[in-house]
């Protein structure tokens, strides 16, 4: 494993407020009604986890596994690794990213979700880093926007190491 110098930038009590905050937001929206939350794998499973718990709703859970990051950089296309369970069609649908970059991710799995006919369809993204869109995608809630440089922790990884950490770090030095 690459041991990589990471700089603390987001803290775990920083997350865990906004994620609760998120999570208040969100139980309002959907006034108790059933509600679809997909995980967007692997990076969003722990952003996922902490928000709904914080969502006063009936929940039942999705996951959708894509990949679409090689390195430190967006290679642009995306891989459905493992497709949804079961149809949205007629649901209230929670989409829950970790990061949005480029948008290309977000704006496929829209798409897809969009083409299964939801009721409704409501995103979410911990961070996204606004210098980095090259489509245009418009999230309803985010929680942090960032600076165009490499993060990891709380998720997310670098060539699939330090999704563990509890806080979100700044990978110092990083070519
Ligand atoms: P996008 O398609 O370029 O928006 O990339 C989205 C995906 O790339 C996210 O779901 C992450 O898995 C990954 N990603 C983007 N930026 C970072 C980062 O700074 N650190 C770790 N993973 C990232």
């Amino acid at each position: 494993m690459t041991h990589l110098d990471i700089k603390p930038y987001i803290s775990e009590e920083k997350i865990q407020k906004k994620v609760a905050e998120i999570g208040a937001t969100l139980s309002k929206k959907f006034k108790g009604e059933p509600v679809v939350a997909i995980c967007v794998l692997k990076g969003s499973f722990m952003f996922y986890s902490d928000l709904i718990r914080e969502i006063n709703a009936d929940i039942t859970c999705e996951f959708f596994g894509v990949s679409s990051y090689h390195g430190s950089s967006s290679s642009g296309e995306v891989k459905v690794t493992l497709d949804l369970a079961n149809p949205v069609e007629g649901k209230h649908v929670l989409l829950v990213e970790d990061i949005v970059d480029t948008g290309l991710t977000m704006n496929y799995l829209m798409n897809s979700i969009q083409s299964r006919k939801p009721k409704s369809l409501t995103t979410v993204a911990l961070l996204e880093k606004p210098e980095a869109l090259k489509v245009p995608c418009k999230i309803d809630h985010v929680g942090f926007q960032i600076s165009n440089e490499f993060v990891v922790g709380y998720g997310l990884d670098y060539q699939g190491y330090y999704r563990n950490l509890p806080y979100i770090g700044q990978v110092q030095n990083f070519q």
